[in-house]
């Protein structure tokens, strides 16, 4: 079983990336395999295409949209670290959802970041998984607070992921 940690920000200078290695530190002693994906890493089209990705079959026009279907189909479960965008989901990581369906039924779980702990990203978030594709998001989720120096990652912090990672776990049992 492996668990893609997938951070969502493609921003240069990005916050994600710290809060994806966090996120892998915290894991590093899991039973499961984890792989950090950097979202910035993958070239990614605007979705264009006709054929509606849950009616794809698996099998996308564009390579550079299947190489990515073939990655998201290769994890069981996801961690979305995803900062929060005019109070909603950044729109790269919005595209890269849309663009394949292989994340369909999968469990996923949260962490984001934000001014207000990045609730918005996940309410948006929760919305979207939960539709066409019915993914299975855990209860609980992970809420970090943005500060000068980044996100606050401390032991409340970790306190929050833990609780998460066992429910998310709990669900490739
Ligand atoms: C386009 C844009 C919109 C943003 N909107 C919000 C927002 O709605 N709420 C918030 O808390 N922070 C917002 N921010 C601030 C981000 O939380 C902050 O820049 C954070 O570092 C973004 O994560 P990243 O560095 O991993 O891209 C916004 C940032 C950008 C670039």
């Amino acid at each position: 079983m492996t668990i893609g940690i997938i951070v969502g920000s493609i921003r240069h200078g990005r916050v994600g990336t710290r809060v994806g290695q966090w996120v892998a530190e915290q894991v590093a002693d899991s039973a499961f395999d984890y792989e950090l994906v950097e979202l910035a890493d993958w070239d990614i089209p605007f979705a264009t295409t006709e054929v509606i990705p849950a009616m794809a079959g698996g099998t996308y026009d564009d390579p550079r949209v299947q190489a990515w279907a073939d990655k998201v189909a290769g994890f069981d479960a996801f961690v979305f670290v995803t900062p929060e965008y005019n109070r909603n989901v950044p729109g790269p990581f919005k595209n890269a959802f849309d663009s394949v369906a292989e994340w369909k039924g999968k469990p996923v779980t949260f962490v984001a970041y934000g001014s207000g702990g990045g609730r918005a990203a996940i309410a948006g978030w929760r919305t979207t998984v939960t539709g066409l594709l019915a993914m299975d998001p855990t209860a609980s989720d992970t809420a970090l607070t943005l500060g000068r120096e980044g996100a606050v990652l401390d032991d409340a912090a970790s306190r929050q992921l833990r609780t998460a990672i066992a429910e998310l776990e709990g669900k490739l049992s």
